[in-house]
């Protein structure tokens, strides 16, 4: 059954490239993505992985530990990571889990089978530190993912977790926020000391609230 926004974030253990992870316990506090590759030795998840290790500053300032997974075994992931690491100019900083068996895969629902039986597509799971699905996002394998709109997203659920909020379209950080419907307009001032606008009764904005 797929995973929907809201429902727990499912646990496993697994060998990865960095040893034996129990996927809670090596979240801890974070939050997490968790990400599918079709399989090891393609070109578009070569570019992915890479391009996750040259921005795991930005996913280590917002917090956010990153997990991928690919439905081969950890010699192929070992072989595999050394290409990556050559092409794309970087160093693999984080794990990538073996699941030859697709348990992973499975437990995830990240085998569509209209797509590929075998293959994953290519699934994104925001989790938070309550071990609960924030948001997810499914690319076919032909269509590798933005790195920018991942780092957005992580923004706006972590600035939407804290604050009385919601991020308008486009928006990346720094700009107005959306007021929530249910804050009254009576109690906007205090919520929100730096000022706001009405637009239309039902569209409020304020300067992103931090
Ligand atoms: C890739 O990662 O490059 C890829 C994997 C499966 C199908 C198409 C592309």
């Amino acid at each position: 059954m797929s995973l929907r926004i809201g429902d727990d974030a499912p646990n496993f253990q697994v060998e990865t490239t960095e040893g034996k992870i129990d996927f809670h316990e090596w979240l801890g506090d974070s939050w997490g993505i968790l990400y599918s590759h079709p399989a090891d030795y393609t070109p578009v998840c070569t570019t992915e992985l890479g391009r996750t290790a040259q921005l795991k500053p930005e996913f280590d300032k917002r917090n956010t530990k990153v997990l991928a997974v690919s439905v081969d075994d950890l010699e192929s992931h070992q072989g595999w990571i050394k290409d990556i690491n050559e092409t794309q100019n970087t160093v693999v900083n984080f794990p990538i889990i073996a699941d030859p068996e697709r348990k992973v895969a499975h437990l995830y629902d990240m085998i569509h089978e209209k797509a590929s039986a075998t293959a994953t597509v290519r699934s994104v799971f925001f989790i938070g530190p309550d071990k609960k699905i924030k948001a997810s996002l499914t690319y076919p394998a032909s269509t590798g993912r933005n790195f920018a709109e991942i780092l957005r997203v992580i923004d706006s659920l972590q600035l939407t977790a804290r604050f009385s909020v919601a991020t308008p379209a486009d928006w990346v950080q720094g700009q107005d926020v959306v007021i929530a419907p249910a804050i009254k307009d009576e109690d906007i001032p205090a919520k929100f000391p730096k000022g706001h606008k009405v637009i239309k009764p039902y569209l409020r904005t304020t300067p992103q609230p931090e």
